[in-house]
């Protein structure tokens, strides 16, 4: 063997073990293969499924909410991010409000927490364009400061309107806001997540933020534990 191929094939151990051991903290205790792959999607690719799928009462829903000055996040913002993926999904996931990415492209979860969100939903067999994913906060809060109560009161009826009109089987709530908007109750997400809980007659799993695991990797494990809740619910298992 050459150098530089025993070079390669090292290399390609090397990222394949530490694969492996970013699964092991997800809690997988083995790999099947996916019935097929799916390359995670480019802003660009989204914004054009954002188009595709966002028809009829959403995309006037969504119409309805351009040039809105209800709160002052109306002054600082570049795009309002309405949401994005399927108008038919039967998982809707709800984060807190948009970041500098989000800001900038109109996209929600396209900076890094987006792109964790991306892998757990590949996990779940899931890709974007299946499901629909939003936020409590269509406008960034600067600097990314948690949302006021007043922001959360102006938006509220957006939110509301866009799962009545989605009606899901399941809604994800990604940390702390998004599961006490929906639920109306002040507990702490770690006393929300990995239960069962309902929003208008839908199931809602709250769980932890993305962005929270990327500071707190050892919230992968309770979180993959509750995704495996909603793939049994949805019988993606
Ligand atoms: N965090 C969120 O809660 N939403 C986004 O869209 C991006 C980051």
């Amino acid at each position: 063997m050459s150098d530089k191929l025993y070079h390669e094939c090292h290399e390609i151990i090397s990222q394949g073990k530490a694969i492996l051991e970013d699964l092991q903290q997800w809690g997988f205790e083995s790999v099947v293969p996916l019935p097929a792959e799916k390359p995670v999607a480019t802003p660009g690719q989204i914004q054009e499924e954002k188009t595709t799928f966002e028809t009829g009462a959403l995309a006037e829903l969504e119409s309805n909410l351009m040039g809105c000055k209800l709160c002052s996040l109306a002054k600082k913002r570049k795009n309002i991010v309405f949401g994005a993926g399927n108008s038919q999904a039967r998982l809707v996931l709800v984060g807190e409000a948009p970041g500098r990415e989000e800001d900038e492209t109109g996209v929600p979860f396209v900076g890094e927490a987006g792109r964790l969100l991306e892998k757990i939903l590949l996990a779940m067999h899931l890709s974007r364009d299946e499901v629909y994913i939003c936020n409590v906060l269509k406008c960034r809060p600067p600097g990314n400061r948690d949302p006021y109560p007043d922001e959360i009161a102006a938006c509220e009826p957006f939110l509301q309107q866009q799962l009545a009109l989605i009606q899901p089987e399941v809604i994800i709530t990604l940390g702390r806001f998004a599961a006490q908007e929906l639920l109306k109750t002040t507990k702490p997400i770690g006393k929300l997540r990995g239960q069962w809980h309902e929003y208008e007659g839908i199931s809602l799993m709250p769980t932890f933020h993305p962005a929270y695991l990327l500071r707190n990797p050892s919230g992968k494990r309770p979180v993959w534990e509750d995704m495996k809740q909603v793939m049994r619910r949805l019988n993606l298992t």
